[in-house]
C-alpha cells in the first residue's frame, strides 16, 4: 500500500558503504523519466553521481545542509533548462519526489539538499558551484540533489497523532 510507504518515509542523511545495485539504478532512473511535467516538455536533466570525489565536492557546494552528500553511495543532481519550460522548478520538484520515494520502496533511504537559491560559506551560488562541479551546460539550472543509499539508521516513521491536522481546510475560510 502507498499509504504504508508514506507513513514510514523520513530522511536519511546516514548510508552504509553498500553501493547502489545496477539493478536499483535503472529503477530509479526509470521513475525519474516517468515524472510527469507541464505540457509534457520534460525540461529536466539528471545527473547521477557515484565518484566519491565528486560527492565530496558537491557536499560543501552549500553552507549547511549538504554535508550527507560526501558519504552517500549515489547522489542524483535535479537540474533542467528554464528555456524550455515556465515551471520547471515544480517538474523539478516532483521528479525529486519521485525519485525520493522510488528508493524508499526498493529499501533505500535519502535525503534532498536544496541547492536553488542558497549559497556556501563564502556567499557564492550553490547552483554555480554545483555547476562547476559537475561542468554542467550554461542553459541549466540546478535544482537539489537527492542523496540515496542504504540507511545506517532508520528513524520511525512520524506518528499519525503529530501530524498537523490542522493544515487541512474545507471550503471557503471564515474571515
Ligand atoms: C524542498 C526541500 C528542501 C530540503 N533541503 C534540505 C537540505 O538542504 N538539507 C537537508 O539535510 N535536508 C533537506 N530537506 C529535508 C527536510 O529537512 C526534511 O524533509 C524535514 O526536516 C522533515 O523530515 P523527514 O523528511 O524525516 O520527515 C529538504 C526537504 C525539502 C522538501
Amino acid at each position: 500500500m502507498f499509504i504504508e510507504l508514506l507513513q514510514q518515509r523520513r530522511s536519511i542523511r546516514q548510508f552504509k558503504s553498500t553501493a547502489i545495485t545496477p539493478e536499483q539504478l535503472a529503477q530509479l532512473s526509470e521513475a525519474l523519466l516517468r515524472a510527469p511535467t507541464s505540457r509534457g516538455r520534460n525540461p529536466w536533466h539528471f545527473v547521477i553521481v557515484d565518484d566519491p570525489q565528486l560527492l565530496t565536492q558537491l557536499s560543501k557546494a552549500k553552507a549547511h545542509g549538504a554535508e550527507f552528500l560526501a558519504k552517500a553511495p549515489l547522489a542524483v543532481a535535479i537540474c533542467a533548462e528554464p528555456a524550455v519550460s515556465d515551471v520547471w522548478v515544480e517538474d523539478c520538484a516532483i521528479a525529486a519526489i519521485i525519485l525520493q520515494l522510488t528508493a524508499e520502496s526498493l529499501g533505500l533511504g535519502s535525503c534532498w539538499a536544496q541547492m536553488r537559491l542558497r549559497s556556501d560559506a563564502n556567499g557564492r551560488s550553490a547552483e554555480e558551484n554545483v555547476c562547476e562541479i559537475l561542468n554542467l551546460p550554461e542553459a541549466w539550472s540546478v535544482d537539489c540533489i537527492i542523496g540515496i543509499g542504504q540507511p545506517s539508521q532508520r528513524p520511525a516513521g512520524h506518528p499519525r497523532a503529530s501530524l498537523p491536522d490542522g493544515k487541512i481546510h474545507r471550503n471557503r475560510q471564515p474571515k
